[in-house]
């Protein structure tokens, strides 16, 4: 039962003897159904976050270090991350696309938003939801490395090497996936799914139908 649809749902008119909130119980339960099933569950994901944490609070021990998110997917992974630090490190976003909204990479790289911060003269960690073809990250490295920085580096929580179109070295790797259409921990399906905990496979027929 949605409580929200519940209240708003008072002195609204009824349909064919269904009112808002059975609409909004249909959406919850579509949800379900199009989720396939579980490739990482939650746990295995915060484990990983937690080693990734420790070896760059090692490695960037007494450096300026930047992370850089990118949106919109990283912004799940990067708060995770920064709570796993045990050093001072600033955070900037970029907001960059290259799916438009389909599930192929257009190859394109367009920066929506940039970082406000000046990386002149510190270490930038760029922290990436996912590495498919290497196509923003390689765009966004050749960006940063422009602009002065000490180093640039780069943190992903996934990776799928099978779709690699560029040559692109995780510095920070987590978790290698198979090539599915995944969903969860930051990652959409046309805006959807971003807030599933675990990451999970999308059913295949949900994208492929017209
Ligand atoms: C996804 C993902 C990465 C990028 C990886 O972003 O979040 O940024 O694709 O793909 P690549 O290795 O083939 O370049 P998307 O363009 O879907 O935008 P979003 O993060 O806003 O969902």
């Amino acid at each position: 039962m949605c409580e929200l649809c519940d209240n708003a749902g008072k002195g609204n008119r009824f349909e064919n003897g269904k009112n808002e909130n059975e609409s909004c119980n249909e959406r919850a339960n579509t949800l379900n159904d199009e989720v396939g099933r579980i490739l990482v569950p939650r746990e295995k994901i915060a484990e990983k976050v937690k080693e990734l944490g420790k070896r760059i609070s090692n490695d960037y021990k007494d450096c300026e270090l930047v992370l850089v998110g990118v949106l919109k997917g990283a912004f799940i992974f990067l708060a995770d991350l920064m709570r796993e630090l045990e050093i001072n490190a600033d955070m900037d976003l970029i907001s960059v696309s290259s799916y438009a909204d389909g599930t192929e990479s257009t190859g394109i790289v367009r920066i929506i938003k940039d970082v406000d911060i000046n990386i002149q003269g510190k270490h930038v960690l760029i922290v990436e939801d996912i590495v498919d073809t290497g196509l923003t990250l390689k765009h966004l490295k050749e960006l940063f490395s422009t602009r002065g920085p000490k180093s640039v580096k780069i943190c992903a929580i996934f990776d799928k090497p099978s779709r690699r179109k560029v040559n692109i070295t995780i510095d920070y790797k987590g978790i290698e996936i198979p090539n599915e259409f995944v969903i969860g921990y930051g990652l959409d399906y046309q805006g959807r799914y971003r807030n599933l905990p675990d990451l999970c496979v999308l059913k295949p027929e949900i994208y492929t139908k017209k």
